[in-house]
């Protein structure tokens, strides 16, 4: 298992967001979490990928609990890669000086072939204005990967998007989880089950 959630509450103060969930992945897992807006979806993000703390419960990749993890940042860093609903790539620097800016000690060849898998390779020149809102979510993708991390963490990606680039992206996790590394989204749009492995449905901050 490379990650384990058990018993998973958390409060908003005294709002009750999410109510004693647990959750696993494996590693090359394609998983999506599914629901209503309000429904816990990004707070369970969140706290899965070690950017929120919940109220209570227990968290443990690969076997580890997050609370005996040293060096956090490193974590966050090299271990798991975000992508949001906006791609917060920067304006200023072309699509490969975004993707070398998050890279910590990264071949150029490694960034091509990441390029290639993704599908944007004849785009890496152009500014983020110059392309489409699809391509700019890959490049957001291809910069979230670019430090090798064991799981994507993805929430709402494709709410920018419409249904024919959601649905590339969504093939690209499919590609993606087949290659080893585990991809969890949130998204509200159900179609990504036609593509998930599983499925996971949040409502009133429950799992159904
Ligand atoms: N930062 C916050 N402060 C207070 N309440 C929040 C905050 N973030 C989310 N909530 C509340 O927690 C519940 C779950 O929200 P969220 O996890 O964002 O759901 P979803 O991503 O499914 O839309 C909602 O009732 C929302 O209003
Ligand atoms: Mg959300």
């Amino acid at each position: 298992m490379i990650l384990q959630a058990g018993g998973i509450t958390h409060y908003y103060k005294n709002d009750l967001a999410l109510d004693n969930v647990n959750f696993e992945a494996r590693r090359g897992d394609f998983i999506a979490i599914v629901g209503e807006s309000g429904s816990g979806k990004s707070t369970l993000l969140s706290i899965l990928s070690s950017l929120l703390r919940p109220s209570h419960g227990e968290l443990f990749f690969e076997g580890k609990a997050y609370t005996l993890i040293k060096d956090i940042d490193a974590f966050r860093q090299k271990e798991v890669g975000f992508i949001f609903q906006f791609h917060y790539l920067i304006g200023y620097l072309t699509i490969l000086e975004n993707i070398k800016l998050a890279a910590i000690n990264k071949k150029s060849t490694y960034i091509d072939t990441l390029f290639k898998q993704c599908g944007i390779e004849a785009i890496k020149d152009k500014y983020p204005d110059e392309i489409s809102g699809g391509q700019r979510q890959r490049a957001a993708i291809v910069r979230a990967l670019v430090n090798s991390p064991k799981i994507l963490f993805a929430d709402e990606p494709t709410g920018n998007l419409d249904s024919h680039n959601s649905q590339n992206i969504y093939e690209l996790f499919k590609t993606l989880s087949k290659s080893g590394t585990t991809i969890i989204i949130a998204t509200h749009d159900r179609k990504v089950s036609e593509y998930a492995d599983k499925i996971i449905e949040v409502k009133d901050g429950k799992i159904l």
